[in-house]
């Protein structure tokens, strides 16, 4: 006789709890104290250059440097290799929405297309035939826990003389053949709020490839200013896109675990891929391609099969293993579905560009429906770092659930 399900009224297979997020360690404590005490709070601090120094580093980026949030981050990218008001940008239909809302508030038209429901990430061949003359660039997103496929973008790129801006939010240090995300395309795009692996409670970071577009991509965030050790106007347009001191504290410590901390969610990763594969069942880890040689994690990417379902759905089948304590979730909605992209209101830019057909609402692609509404599930990487005794409690949390799916059919049918 099967244990019973916590759906029904059962204890959770899972006593275990993964450790809060996000972490910080002592140096970091010492760090901000003297900050605090020191009274040079922003305007490139000696935390900001370091930090800036040692993240390119980290990444093998030529240039780099950090803003205040990972959505102007995308903008100045997009702005430094060239992209202007009119051009066309071509944008995975399932992203967190400032992918898209970057290019469209410097004027850039948006075209969405889909994605691989196996990765969540863009679609090279939904990408190629996006192309127009008026294309200047591509955001391959590399979305919770999969990477794009580069050499096909790449392809693309070479071909009709595209640039690539790379939305790296998820995965600071992913590399595809050894080359990490952020530093495959011309400029990347990387977000430090609160829930991503690296932290300042906000932030971003802009890296590029050539000293022209960094130039560019500085004087935005620096109310139009070279980057040091001149710091003075440069004859380009710019903002105030800074970052604190307090920030850069937070991002030294955060970087200085960060390998470690990716070692360990990918080793736990496969530890779970390899669980699932045994147990058999609806879930399953997401294919991972052979040509990503280190994987970040901002979630471990999963696909349920409804075949395998026993006539019980994604949600529910989330549910019935939330109750058992593994908790999991399905992706973002697909951006064309958010309100902010169709909301025709006085500060929205979209409003302003009548002659720039922009209606988003309408829309439906294949492969996001259907990674959103039946297949594609989501565990975040705060549960990645816990000790293996969880990855085992997990486990058996979706062997009870496997082995009674019948079980959670009847409860649904009854509630
Ligand atoms: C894929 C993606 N791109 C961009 C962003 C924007 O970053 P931020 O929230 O730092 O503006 C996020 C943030 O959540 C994201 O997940």
């Amino acid at each position: 006789m099967s244990e019973r399900l916590a759906l029904t009224g059962g204890n959770p297979a899972v006593a275990l709890q993964p450790s809060p997020w996000p972490i910080s360690g002592d140096q970091e404590v010492e760090w901000m104290t003297e900050v605090v005490r020191s009274g040079k709070w922003s305007w490139m601090g000696p935390h900001e250059t370091a930090f800036a120094e040692q993240f390119c580093q980290f990444l093998g980026a030529n240039h780099g440097m950090c803003v205040s949030n990972g959505t102007v981050s995308i903008q100045c990218a997009l702005q430094a290799v060239g992209v202007e008001p009119g051009d066309e940008v071509i944008v995975p239909g399932l992203t967190w929405v400032a992918t898209a809302q970057a290019a469209l508030d410097i004027g850039a038209q948006v075209v969405l297309v889909d994605i691989d429901p196996e990765t969540l990430c863009i679609d090279p061949d939904a990408a190629a035939a996006a192309i127009t003359p008026r294309t200047r660039a591509i955001i391959p997103v590399q979305l919770y826990g999969c990477m794009c496929d580069m050499d096909a973008l790449g392809e693309l790129a070479r071909k009709h003389d595209l640039r690539i801006v790379e939305d790296v939010a998820h995965q600071h240090g992913s590399q595809w053949r050894g080359v990490c995300a952020g530093a495959l395309g011309d400029a990347g795009s990387f977000s430090f709020q609160q829930s991503k692996v690296l932290t300042s409670g906000e932030g971003g970071f802009v890296t590029c490839r050539d000293e022209e577009a960094f130039q560019t991509a500085f004087a935005l965030k620096q109310v139009g200013w070279t980057p040091p050790p001149d710091m003075k106007p440069a004859g380009h347009y710019g903002h105030n896109y800074r970052i604190t001191e307090m920030q850069c504290v937070l991002l030294r410590g955060g970087l200085s675990r960060l390998a470690e901390q990716t070692e360990q969610r990918d080793a736990n990763v496969q530890y779970l891929a390899a669980g699932l594969e045994r147990i058999g069942g609806p879930l399953r880890a997401a294919r991972r391609d052979p040509r990503v040689t280190r994987q970040a994690y901002y979630a471990m990417t999963m696909v349920f099969d409804p075949q395998k379902g026993e006539g019980i759905t994604r949600d529910q089948y989330l549910q019935a293993l939330a109750a058992e304590g593994f908790s999991a979730g399905g992706p973002y909605d697909p951006v064309y579905r958010n309100p902010l992209l169709n909301l025709y209101d006085r500060t929205s830019p979209i409003p302003y560009r009548p002659d720039v057909p922009q209606d988003y609402a309408a829309l439906r692609l294949p492969g996001c429906e259907q990674a959103k509404n039946e297949t594609a599930v989501l565990m975040s990487h705060t549960r990645l770092l816990a000790e293996r005794a969880y990855m085992d409690q997990l486990l058996e949390g979706v062997e009870k659930v496997n082995g009674q799916l019948g079980e959670v059919r009847k409860h649904f049918a009854e509630v």
